[in-house]
Formats: C-alpha cells, structure tokens, sequence
C-alpha cells in the first residue's frame, strides 16, 4: 500500500509498504477514504516530539471502510463506513472505565505518560496512522463506530479530532451562562472550541492569534470578537483592557508547544532544548483568565518540562484543567448537534489533496500558505 512516511524534521514522502495484517483478533483493517493532517501533526513534522522512527507513518484523523476484521469484533462488518477516534483504546481498564479513553493504560508500553494515539511516534504506542491507504485498527470493537448514514465523511473526519477536541477544550472550561471565553488560537482545533464556547452558553467569545486570515475565520465560523497579537504590544494587556480589567472567566489554550510570542520561550525550547516546549500561550492563559477563573488547555505538550508560570496559577487560584481529547465521549452530543444544523465542522476544510502529494500538504499546512485552515488527504483508489 501507499503511506505516508517520516524521513526526518520536515522530510515526508509517499511509499510502499508492506499492507498492514491482523495482528490480534480485535483487530480491523481499514480502507482510508478521508485523513487530515492536525496541528498535533506538525510538532512531529517539526522534530519536536520524542522518539519519532523514521518511516513511520503519521495520521490520527481518519474515516474509513472496514476492509477485514479480526476474529473477535462482532460489531462491525466488512464494507462498514467507520469513523475511528484519534486515541487507541481498551474500553476495559480502569481509565477506560472512567470514560478516561485518552488515558487508556492498555495500549502504550509508555502508559503512564501518555495513552495510545495513531500516528503519533513511539511516545504514543508507535501504531502506524491513517495518512495511508490502508491502516491497522487495534480494539476495533471498541473505537470505531458506523458512520450515520446521513453525516457525510467530512463531518465524521473532523470529529475523529479537531472538532471534538475543540468541543472538549470548551466543556473543560466549565462555561457558566453569559461568561466571557477567551481562546487562543485560530487553527482548526481553536476555531471549534470559539463556536463551541456558544453551544455552552458563553456570553462573549474571543479569538486571539496573529494571522489575520484565521481571525476572518473565527469572525465567520465562530462569530468571535478577534484580536490580533501583532498589533498589541502586550497581548495580557489587551485581554484585560477588553474584560473590565478582571480578565476572562475561561481561557482555552489551543496552541500548545509550539506557540510564537516570546523569543526567549522560543530559543530555549525550538532551540537549546531546554524545555519541552513554549508555552507562551499557556502562561498567557494563566495571565488573561481573572483570579478563580478556569484554564483549559488542549494545545499539546510533549512529556518534558515546559516554564509554566505555576505560581500565578496558584496564588490566582485558577482551576487549569488539560487532556488529550478522548474525542468518542463527546460523539453523541456533536452526532444530535450536526443532524439540528446548529454545526457544520466540515466548513473548516479549506484544502484536499491527494496522498501522493501529501509533502505539499504538510508544507503549506505548517507554514500557513495560502490561506489553510484544514487540510484532507485523499489516498488514491486502492
Ligand atoms: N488535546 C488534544 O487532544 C489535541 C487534539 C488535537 C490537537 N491538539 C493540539 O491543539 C493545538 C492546535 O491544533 P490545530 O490543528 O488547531 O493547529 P494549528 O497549527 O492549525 O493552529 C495553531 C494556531 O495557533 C496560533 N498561534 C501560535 N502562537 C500563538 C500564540 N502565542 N497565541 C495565540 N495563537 C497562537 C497559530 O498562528 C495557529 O493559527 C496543537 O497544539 C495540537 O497539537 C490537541
Ligand atoms: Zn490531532
Ligand atoms: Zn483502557
């Protein structure tokens, strides 16, 4: 089959690889028909995240059609179209049980650290992705669920990831009614969490980044109030001056590690490694939210140390909550939410392109080119 494959910080490219088997009998073999490429993505294009092999391949966002099954998955059958949830998953483990399916601790050698995600380098279980033709599907009875005949793919491939995530960014922060949401960033996973913010009754949303496209987005899509980093000398400030000076009840970090803003956080994390990443929006969060607000982050961070300003957090008495989505807790509620209308994430789509020009893709996915938001792979007919 066609895979995408990782050749080193900003190396990808398209080959042939040996088709993925049944490895267990809970296993499925699926038949991508739709993959995006997620911001969690360009941290490990970018070298940032731990034990990345070369030659393996990423993509945790992915819908497809069940092409074999394992023995032991009675809920699925061949020709199913299935949606598969970012995260890998037991649904039997006492994290599991807790609906805690992000932090499954069957399905990682590394399970205290993090759980298992396709396509995410051996930090996340070393299980090959879905940016390929066809892809090994571990606890197949458990993940996946049969696509409702009258959602389209797109909507179904944006709620394996972004959307939900987005959506799971907005209920950690606990939005009572008519409450003011901050949430910085405007990617994909950021501009659900702004629209979301509503469907939980926020009183006034705000979108911050520095690219101005983006922020035509959030206006449009998420009908936010928009701030542009660079026309304010200090980002916290503006926050404050838009908040009665207090700051907001809920900030959403939807940028993570790899956050422009602050040099120093940048050279000594893209650079000197001496953290695991930047977190100039987290520390903005800390600083934005108002003293016994809440702080949700869903921006990723890798398993090593970052400067978070823990003091603030603490003598503000914020509460900061934070996971990896366990996105298939959240399907029922965006399932009702897309068949009323009140939502439509395929509209975050901005750009399809083929698997075989997948580096195209990344490139302009991670440099922001021509106005990307969101974009899908298509593998070629098999
Ligand atoms: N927790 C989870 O389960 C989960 C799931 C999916 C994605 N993520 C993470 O969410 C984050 C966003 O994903 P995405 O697909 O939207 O990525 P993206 O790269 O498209 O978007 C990030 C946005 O943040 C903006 N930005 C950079 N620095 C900023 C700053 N200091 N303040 C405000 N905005 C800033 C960028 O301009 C960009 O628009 C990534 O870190 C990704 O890894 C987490
Ligand atoms: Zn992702
Ligand atoms: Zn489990």
């Amino acid at each position: 089959m066609k895979a995408m494959t990782y050749r080193g910080p900003y190396k990808i490219r398209v080959e042939n690889k040996p088709d993925p088997r049944i490895e267990h009998p809970h296993d499925a073999i699926v038949r991508v028909t739709l993959a995006a490429i997620c911001g969690s993505d360009l941290h490990l294009y970018h070298g940032m995240m731990p034990d990345t092999r070369i030659g393996h391949t990423f993509g945790h966002e992915f819908v497809g059609v069940v092409e074999r099954l394992g023995g032991a998955v009675t809920n699925l059958k061949v020709g199913d179209r299935v949606m598969v949830p970012f995260n890998i998953f037991c649904g039997r483990c006492f994290f599991c049980a807790r609906g805690l399916f992000s932090n499954c601790h069957n399905v990682n050698a590394n399970a205290t650290a993090v759980g298992g995600i396709y396509g995410y380098s051996h930090t996340a279980g070393g299980y090959d992705g879905g940016q390929a033709e066809l892809v090994r599907v571990p606890f197949a009875d458990v993940g996946p669920t049969v696509i409702p005949d009258w959602m389209s793919d797109e909507d179904a491939l944006l709620l394996t990831d972004a959307y939900s995530t987005g959506y799971f960014g907005a209920q950690l922060g606990e939005i009572a009614e008519g409450e003011t949401v901050v949430v910085l960033g405007a990617g994909p996973v950021g501009l659900a969490a702004a629209q979301s913010a509503w469907l939980m009754g926020a009183g006034r949303v705000i979108s911050i980044d520095h690219l101005d496209y983006r922020l035509a987005k959030a206006r449009e899509f998420a009908h936010a109030e928009t701030v542009n980093i660079s026309e304010h000398r200090d980002v916290v400030v503006q926050m404050k001056r838009m908040t009665d000076h207090l700051g907001a009840d809920v900030v959403i970090d939807a940028v993570g590690a790899e956050a422009d803003g602050n040099v120093t956080q940048h050279v000594t994390s893209a650079k000197l490694k001496l953290q695991g990443g930047s977190p100039v929006a987290l520390n903005w969060a800390i600083d934005g939210a108002r003293k016994g607000g809440r702080v949700s982050v869903i921006g990723a961070y890798g398993p090593l140390f970052s400067a978070v300003k823990f003091g603030d957090a603490l003598n503000k008495g914020l509460t900061l909550r934070m996971n990896q989505a366990p996105v298939k807790r959240q399907w029922p509620r965006l399932f009702e939410h897309i068949r009323a209308g009140y939502i439509s994430p395929r509209d975050l789509i901005t750009h399809r392109v083929p698997l075989d020009h997948i580096a195209e893709g990344y490139h302009m996915f991670s440099s922001k080119l021509d106005d990307c938001i969101k974009t899908v792979v298509v593998p070629s007919e098999g």
